[in-house]
């Protein structure tokens, strides 16, 4: 954060960034406490989906020109300049493939996930597309072995619905954010006929995932369904990742040259994120935040949850000038700031490895703590 506020005065001092790209302060949370919530994020996330996310939020807190969230065509420089390096972006993906087993197609072990390796897929394909040493073709290969692990190896439900575990068809809302971001950033990439069905793909897997888990009397997706038991809940994280995932799916379909030939695709994203927010903000509490499951009245609040939503809410007002959930956006954002304390970690977390239960005490969730950036770029941009 410090060196991303610094590069950035530099940068705008020589007139080179757009003064958009500031981050504001907001109430209850200033940049020392926002640097240790980045710096815990970094330091505790270990499991794939959690460092994928947190190179997402990395990218789009410190990086933002490099997320998928600006206007213009998604392709990053093919050089990066020192003022927008990504060095920590770009870390991860060297980690990742440096520490990558031999014969393996997925970017990492997803410890039967099919969809968490794939998460670090964007990462990977933002190292390729600005290397400097151009016969390096370690990320590009790596990054097509995991797409193809997706797209043929991957165990599939009747519908076609890509499974998230590897042992047995089983669907969970936690994938919209793992896996179709990553294979609609390679297509847009790829920018050619291939691409564009990459694009199609990225689409189709969220409407199938939708199909099997869009419960219409609440507006809200269940969690888990097929396979050997199911959670028919209406988790909130899950409702989160969802609506993220399409929300990034939906910009970098915007963003890339097939846009035009997609429009009814994007319009569907549009809904189908608006209808998440409209069904999870209907259970927002008294304080701003979200129950873990969002309408049982009986369940626990959760911070992490709500600051994704609250990001999302963001991001899909800056992308729609709809600003029907903005003030609900903006009592989560309060919520959450006040759930941080001086050492920069978010409280009242739902566990993340098992997901009906609070964080431990003394432990801290490291998706949270991304969330946290996440939802600090979306307020920076809005
Ligand atoms: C930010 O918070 C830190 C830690 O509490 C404090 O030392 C510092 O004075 C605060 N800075 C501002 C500008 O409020
Ligand atoms: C990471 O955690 C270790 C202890 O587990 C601590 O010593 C170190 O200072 C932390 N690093 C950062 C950057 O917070
Ligand atoms: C993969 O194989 C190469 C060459 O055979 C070797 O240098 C590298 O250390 C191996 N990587 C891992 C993670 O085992
Ligand atoms: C890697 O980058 C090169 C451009 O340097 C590009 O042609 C190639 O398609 C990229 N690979 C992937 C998988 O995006
Ligand atoms: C917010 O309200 C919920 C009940 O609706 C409560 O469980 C939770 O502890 C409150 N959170 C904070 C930070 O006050």
């Amino acid at each position: 954060m410090i060196w991303y506020r610094l590069y950035t005065v530099i940068a705008l001092y020589l007139g080179l960034v757009s003064s958009a790209l500031v981050p504001r302060a907001f109430p209850g949370l200033n940049t020392t406490i926002l640097r240790r919530v980045r710096n815990n994020a970094v330091n505790i996330s270990t499991h794939s989906w959690e460092i994928g996310t947190l190179a997402e939020a990395l990218t789009e807190a410190e990086w933002p020109a490099l997320s998928p969230f600006m206007p213009g065509l998604i392709f990053p420089p093919t050089r990066l300049p020192w003022w927008e390096n990504a060095y920590d972006v770009l870390a991860i993906a060297e980690m990742i493939i440096d520490q990558k087993a031999n014969g393996t197609l997925t970017l990492t072990d997803g410890q039967g996930a099919v969809g968490d390796p794939a998460s670090l897929g964007q990462a990977v394909l933002l190292r390729n597309w600005t290397r400097v040493d151009l016969t390096d073709t370690r990320f590009s290969t790596a990054a097509g072995e995991q797409l193809g692990y997706l797209l043929s190896q991957a165990p599939r439900a009747a519908s076609g619905a890509i499974s998230h575990r590897e042992s047995e068809v089983q669907l969970w809302s936690d994938f919209v954010y793992m896996a179709p971001p990553f294979i609609a950033y390679f297509g847009a990439l790829q920018n050619d006929v291939g691409g564009h069905a990459l694009l199609q793909i990225a689409y189709d897997q969220i409407r199938l995932y939708r199909d099997a888990l869009f419960d219409a009397d609440a507006s809200l997706w269940r969690h888990i369904t097929l396979g050997s038991w199911e959670d028919t809940g209406h988790w909130a994280t899950g409702n989160a990742w969802a609506a993220a995932g399409m929300m990034r799916v939906l910009t970098i379909i915007r963003r890339s040259n097939f846009a035009s030939q997609m429009e009814s695709q994007q319009d569907n994203l549009a809904q189908w994120v608006n209808e998440i927010l409209t069904g999870m903000w209907r259970y927002q509490q008294d304080n701003g935040t979200l129950l873990n499951y969002v309408d049982q009245p009986d369940s626990f609040a959760d911070s992490s949850s709500t600051a994704l939503l609250a990001a999302t809410t963001l991001r899909y007002s800056l992308f729609t000038d709809d600003g029907k959930h903005d003030i609900a956006a903006f009592q989560a954002l309060e919520l959450v700031f006040r759930s941080i304390d001086e050492d920069g970690w978010l409280h009242n977390t739902v566990n993340p490895l098992w997901f009906s239960e609070r964080s431990p005490d003394g432990s801290h969730s490291p998706e949270g703590q991304s969330f946290v950036l996440l939802l600090a770029a979306a307020w920076a941009a809005f």
